[in-house]
């Protein structure tokens, strides 16, 4: 199903066949929990033990839309989905066609993103296709996802609310909401090699910041043909090599990452040199999804 942000791989939360679907279709780690998606705050109700006031302030500001809170599970939702925690993630996504569904089930929706475990993002009907072909029963079709990267998921079942996931609602527009900083969620380091890679494609990702890109090459000598720079509109390109235009500011960056990662598997590309944005606004979720891409590179 398609919402604002990514595609969504969905099943009706009280089904366990179709949540054990999910996970076989996705090839995702059972032990690795999926967002509920709700029509609104009614809803959410059904899926907590409780709203706390910040809670209740964040929903009102920003959904529907690209916003996902962590709160206590109630019992309408299965371990299944939340791979045994006692918490849930809920969103209510803005997308019309996924609002309809989710009001005429009268039920919550499951959905993590419909790709691949660790591979890209899907943002059009097509991808969905590309990604799980026919592995679903079928792809609602509601054009491509006007945000393009996945929600900020925020965890509030903490004394202080924590960061999660950058996405789609700017960590700063949270904080003004909340009235105070929202720190990211900085679990045990892991060591390089060992981190998974995340919304990887084929290529190679390596991320720099704007700047470094001659030095990079230089440094990383691959073929020019198998090579091309991710990057803004307004940052050089080092003569010869091919450029993934992000367009001119974070929200066309967003809009466009997972497609130019795509497209640069579909031309052969080996190598991508992504350029960081600057972390503010969308730009953290861009930067949050170049760095986990990259994650093998040293
Ligand atoms: O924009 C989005 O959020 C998209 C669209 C389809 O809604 N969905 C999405 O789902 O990105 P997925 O499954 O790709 O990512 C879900 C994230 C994972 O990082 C997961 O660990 C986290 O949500 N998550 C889910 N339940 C959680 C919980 N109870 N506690 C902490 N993190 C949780
Ligand atoms: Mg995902």
């Amino acid at each position: 199903m398609p919402t604002e942000t990514v595609y969504g791989l969905a099943a009706d939360v009280t089904d366990g066949a179709a949540l054990t679907r999910v996970f076989a279709v996705k090839g995702r780690p059972a032990a690795h929990p999926l967002i509920v998606h709700v029509s609104g705050e009614a809803m959410l109700g059904t899926c907590v033990t409780g709203v706390p006031d910040g809670a209740r302030r964040l929903v009102r500001a920003f959904w529907p839309g690209p916003l996902t809170l962590v709160l206590r599970r109630s019992r309408l939702v299965p371990d299944a989905v939340t791979g045994g925690r006692d918490t849930v993630a809920v969103r209510a996504p803005d997308h019309p066609l996924t609002r309809e569904v989710i009001e005429r089930l009268d039920r919550p929706v499951a959905a993590p993103s419909a790709n691949r475990f660790g591979r890209v993002s899907p943002t059009t009907a097509a991808d969905v296709e590309e990604s799980l072909g026919e592995g679903v029963d079928l792809v609602l079709d509601g054009g491509p996802c006007r945000l393009g990267v996945e929600s900020t998921i925020v965890d509030l079942t903490r004394d202080t609310p924590l960061l999660l996931r950058p996405g789609g609602v700017p960590v700063e527009a949270v904080e003004a909401i909340l009235g105070a900083p929202l720190p990211a969620d900085s679990g045990p380091p892991r060591a390089p090699g060992m981190l998974a890679t995340h919304y990887a494609p084929q290529a190679r990702v390596v991320a720099v910041e704007a700047g470094d890109v001659g030095r990079l090459f230089a440094a990383m000598r691959p073929s020019v043909e198998a090579c091309a720079v991710l990057c803004p509109t307004d940052i050089p390109v080092p003569e010869g090599l091919a450029r993934l235009d992000a367009g001119p500011n974070d929200v066309s960056y967003g809009q466009r990452l997972y497609t130019l990662l795509r497209e640069a598997d579909r031309r052969g590309i080996r190598h991508v040199i992504a350029v960081l944005p600057p972390a503010t606004g969308i730009g953290t979720a861009v930067r949050d999804r170049l760095l986990k891409a990259a994650a093998d590179v040293p």
